[in-house]
C-alpha cells in the first residue's frame, strides 16, 4: 500500500474532513471570518489547509503543530492570493497582460512563486483567468482582459511560472486557476450577480483560458461564486465534473471560493448545510474554503445518504496527492526557509515590467517624452505610494512602493507637487493652489484615476468617469494651462469612459496600477529612458452605455452604415470605442507593409515593420482572422497571434507569426490594434 492508501485507511471521518477544509488566519482579510483557525484543530487533524497566513516563521510554527503534534503527521497546505506578486508587487494582471509577452508573464510568476515559497506558502489562488468585456466589473483588473486567445496564452505562462517544471522544484508552488467559469460575464457588471450565456459563448470565450491552464498542468481550480444558466458553479456537476475532469482531463484539486459552499443556501439550491456540502462534494469540489460546510455538513449528509464515503475518500485522495506532489511529506519545511523581502533583482524586474505595462493612449505633438524639466505634478495619485499596489497587494508593503513624485524627482526633474483634490471626496479647496503651481511650471503632469480598492473584488462601478471631483480639477487646469503641455497619467483597474479628459489632454498614459516600482517605471517612460510599448488588452468605451464593447463582436445583418439609418448604431454616441483592443502608441513612427503568407500547416505569416521615427520603439503586431461564409455567424475578428519587435530609428524588421490553417476560407488581418482601418489583409 502506498502512503496515501495507508493514510486514508487509517483516517477517522473527522481527519478526512480536515483534509477537505481550508480555514483562514487573519494576516489578510479576504472575506467574512466564520471559522477562526485554532492550533487545537490543527493538532487534532480537523483542519488540513490554511489561507491568509504567510511568513517563514509563523508558517514553520504552524506546520510544526501539524507535522509533529497531529496523530497522522500530515503537513498543512498554505494558500494565499499572490495575484500579481507576494513581497514584490508587479503590475496588476490586466496591465501585465498588455505586455503581450509570455516570457515576461512567466518571469513575474516565477518570482512571485519564489517569494511565496520563501514565505512558507504552497499554493496561490492565481492566475485569475476570467475573460471580461465589462469594465464595470471591478475584477476585470485581476484578469487577462477581453480575449480568449490572449487569456489562454496568459494562462499557460502563469501556470508554468508558478509551478515550474515540477511542483517539487525549489521555488515552485501550486497554481489555482480561478474563477471557473464565466464570472467575467456577471449581469450588468455587478459583482457576484448571476451569469447566463449560450454554450457557444461559454466554450469559445470563457472556457479557453481554463482549458489552457489544465493543458499546462495547473494543480488546482477554483469555481466562481456565480451561478451559470441557473446552476451555481460551486454545485455545477456538469461543468466541474463532466467538462473539467472528463472532457478537459483535469486531475487536480478543486478548491471552493471563500464561503461559497455555504452560499449555496443563498442561491436557493440547498436547504441546509448538509445539502450544500453534498451538492458541492458531488459536483467535484474537494476543499471547502471557509464555509465549514464539509466538517459540519458532510457527517449529516452521510447519515442522510446524500453522499457516500467513497466521494469523501476520492476528494481526500486528490488533496493528499497534491501535498505529495508538492513534496510536503518528504520535506514539510522546505518552503518557508526565508521570507525575502523585496530584493534588488526583483525590483529591477518590477521596474522593467512596470514600464512596459504602461499604455501610451495619446501623445499629440509628441509632448512625451518630456522636453522640459520644470514639472507641476498635480493630482491625488501623484504621491500615493500605497495605491500603486492595486487591488491585490499580496504581502507587499506600501513603504516598499515608489510614488510618481519620488520617481520623477529621482529622475532629476524639478518637480513641485500639489494634490488639488482627493481621489473620491467633494472637496475642491486644494484646486487653487494646484493652479498656482501650474502657473510656475513648463509641463503639467496630472496623476488622476481610481483608488486601488475601487477595482478588484466587490468593486463594481456604474459610472466610469474619474471619481470625486477630479474631472473638475482637470478642467480647471486645461482652462489655465495656456499652451503648456498637459500629460495625464491615469491610474485604474479597468478602462475608464473619459472622452472629455482624453480630448483635452495632450498626452495620456494608462498606468493601471504598476506595482511597487510604479514611480520609477513611470519616470522611465515619461523621460524617454524607456520607450512605451504596452497595449490595452481590453477595449475602452466612450460611454458606459456601449458596454459590453469588444472587438470580437459578430457583425449582425445590419452592420453600421452611416448612409443608412436602419443599421446598428446609437443615436447619441458613436459605435467605435474610445480606444480599441491592442491600442498603444510608441515614441517611434511605425509602418507595416508587405503582408505575406507562406503555405504549410501551420501557415507562416510575415509582415515587415519599419520605424521611421527618431526614437527606438517596440511594436506589437496582432494577427486576426475572419472566417468566410461559416455555418454559424462568427466574430468580425478573431485573435490568433501576436508578436513583438524592437526597432531602432530607421530600422526595418520582419515579424513572423504562425497560424493553424483555418478549416474553411478566411481572411487574414494583421495590424497594430483591432481598429479595422489600421489592418492589412489577405485571403487564405
Ligand atoms: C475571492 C477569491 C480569493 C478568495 C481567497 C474570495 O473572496 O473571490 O478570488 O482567492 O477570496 O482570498
Amino acid at each position: 500500500m502506498g502512503r496515501i492508501d495507508r493514510l486514508i485507511a487509517d483516517m477517522t471521518l473527522a481527519e478526512k474532513l480536515g483534509q477537505l477544509t481550508m480555514t483562514a488566519a487573519d494576516y489578510a482579510v479576504t472575506g467574512p471570518v466564520v471559522a477562526p483557525v485554532s492550533e487545537d484543530a490543527i493538532r487534532s487533524g480537523t483542519i488540513g489547509n490554511l489561507l491568509n497566513l504567510y511568513g517563514a516563521e509563523p508558517a514553520r510554527r504552524i506546520q510544526e503543530v501539524a507535522v509533529e503534534e497531529s496523530r497522522l503527521h500530515i503537513p498543512l497546505m498554505l494558500g494565499f492570493d499572490a495575484l500579481h506578486g507576494q513581497r514584490t508587487i508587479f503590475p496588476i494582471p490586466l496591465a501585465e497582460t498588455g505586455l503581450f509577452d509570455p516570457e515576461a508573464w512567466e518571469s513575474t510568476a516565477r518570482k512571485t512563486a519564489e517569494e511565496c515559497a520563501g514565505d512558507g506558502l504552497h499554493m496561490t489562488f492565481a492566475p485569475m483567468l476570467d475573460v471580461s468585456r465589462d469594465p464595470r466589473w471591478g475584477r476585470i483588473a485581476e484578469g487577462p482582459g477581453e480575449d480568449p486567445f490572449l487569456g489562454s496564452a496568459f494562462a499557460r505562462a502563469k501556470v508554468r511560472g508558478f509551478q515550474r517544471a515540477s511542483l517539487a522544484d525549489m521555488g515552485a508552488i501550486a497554481a489555482c486557476a480561478k474563477h471557473y467559469v464565466g464570472y467575467g460575464a456577471v449581469t450588468a457588471g455587478r459583482e457576484y450577480a448571476s451569469t447566463d450565456m449560450s454554450d457557444a459563448m461559454l466554450r469559445e470565450v470563457y472556457l479557453p483560458p481554463f482549458r489552457a491552464a489544465v493543458e499546462t498542468g495547473v494543480a488546482a481550480i477554483m469555481p466562481a461564486f456565480t451561478d451559470l444558466n441557473g446552476i451555481p458553479m460551486t454545485a455545477n456537476g456538469f461543468l466541474l465534473r463532466d467538462v473539467l475532469r472528463t472532457e478537459l482531463g483535469f486531475e487536480g484539486v478543486v478548491v471552493s471560493d471563500y464561503h461559497a459552499i455555504a452560499e449555496l443556501w443563498n442561491h436557493g439550491v440547498a436547504g441546509d448545510l448538509a445539502e450544500a456540502a453534498a451538492l458541492a462534494l458531488k459536483a467535484g469540489v474537494d476543499i471547502d474554503m471557509m464555509s465549514d460546510a464539509y466538517r459540519l455538513g458532510l457527517p449529516m449528509a452521510l447519515e442522510r445518504d446524500l453522499v457516500a464515503m467513497g466521494d469523501i475518500d476520492a476528494a481526500v485522495r486528490r488533496v493528499l496527492s497534491l501535498k505529495e506532489r508538492l513534496d510536503l511529506f518528504q520535506d514539510p519545511y522546505r518552503r518557508g526557509r526565508a521570507d525575502s523581502g523585496v530584493t534588488a533583482q526583483a525590483r529591477a524586474l518590477a521596474r522593467d515590467v512596470g514600464a512596459r505595462s504602461l499604455v501610451l493612449l495619446k501623445n499629440d505633438g509628441s509632448v512625451l517624452p518630456l522636453a522640459t524639466r520644470r514639472i507641476a505634478l498635480v493630482g491625488p495619485l501623484a504621491d500615493a505610494a500605497g495605491e500603486m499596489r492595486g487591488p491585490w497587494g499580496g504581502a507587499g508593503r506600501s513603504d516598499d512602493c515608489v510614488s510618481v513624485l519620488q520617481g520623477l524627482s529621482e529622475a532629476g526633474l524639478d518637480v513641485r507637487h500639489a494634490p488639488g483634490v482627493a481621489i473620491n471626496t467633494n472637496d475642491l479647496s486644494g484646486v487653487s493652489s494646484a493652479l498656482d503651481l501650474c502657473a510656475d511650471a513648463d509641463t503639467i503632469v496630472l496623476c488622476l484615476g481610481e483608488a486601488a480598492l475601487m477595482s478588484g473584488e466587490a468593486a463594481s462601478r456604474a459610472f466610469l468617469g474619474l471619481p470625486g471631483r477630479q474631472q473638475e480639477l482637470a478642467d480647471a487646469i486645461f482652462d489655465k494651462a495656456a499652451g503648456k503641455p498637459v500629460v495625464v497619467v491615469l491610474f485604474s483597474g479597468r478602462p475608464l469612459a473619459i472622452p472629455q479628459l482624453v480630448s483635452h489632454a495632450d498626452a495620456v498614459v494608462a498606468a493601471w496600477f504598476p506595482g511597487c516600482e510604479a514611480g520609477h517605471a513611470i519616470a522611465d517612460v515619461l523621460t524617454g529612458k524607456v520607450s512605451p510599448s504596452g497595449r490595452t488588452p481590453v477595449t475602452w468605451p466612450r460611454a458606459v452605455g456601449q458596454i459590453p464593447i469588444f472587438f470580437g463582436e459578430r457583425s449582425g445583418g445590419r452592420p453600421f452604415n452611416p448612409d443608412d439609418h436602419f443599421t446598428s448604431h446609437y443615436s447619441d454616441v458613436e459605435n467605435s470605442p474610445l480606444f480599441p483592443f491592442g491600442h498603444g502608441l510608441t515614441y517611434g513612427k511605425i509602418a507595416l507593409s508587405n503582408l505575406r503568407i507562406e503555405s504549410g500547416d501551420p501557415l507562416t505569416v510575415k509582415v515587415d515593420v519599419a520605424n521611421h521615427g527618431p526614437r527606438k520603439a517596440e511594436e506589437t503586431v496582432f494577427l486576426f482572422i475572419k472566417q468566410k461564409v461559416p455555418r454559424v455567424t462568427r466574430p468580425g475578428l478573431e485573435l490568433k497571434g501576436f508578436g513583438n519587435i524592437m526597432l531602432a530609428p530607421s530600422e526595418q524588421g520582419t515579424v513572423k507569426l504562425t497560424l493553424a490553417r483555418p478549416e474553411g476560407p478566411a481572411e487574414l488581418f494583421v495590424g497594430p490594434s483591432a481598429a479595422y482601418s489600421s489592418l492589412l489583409s489577405l485571403p487564405i
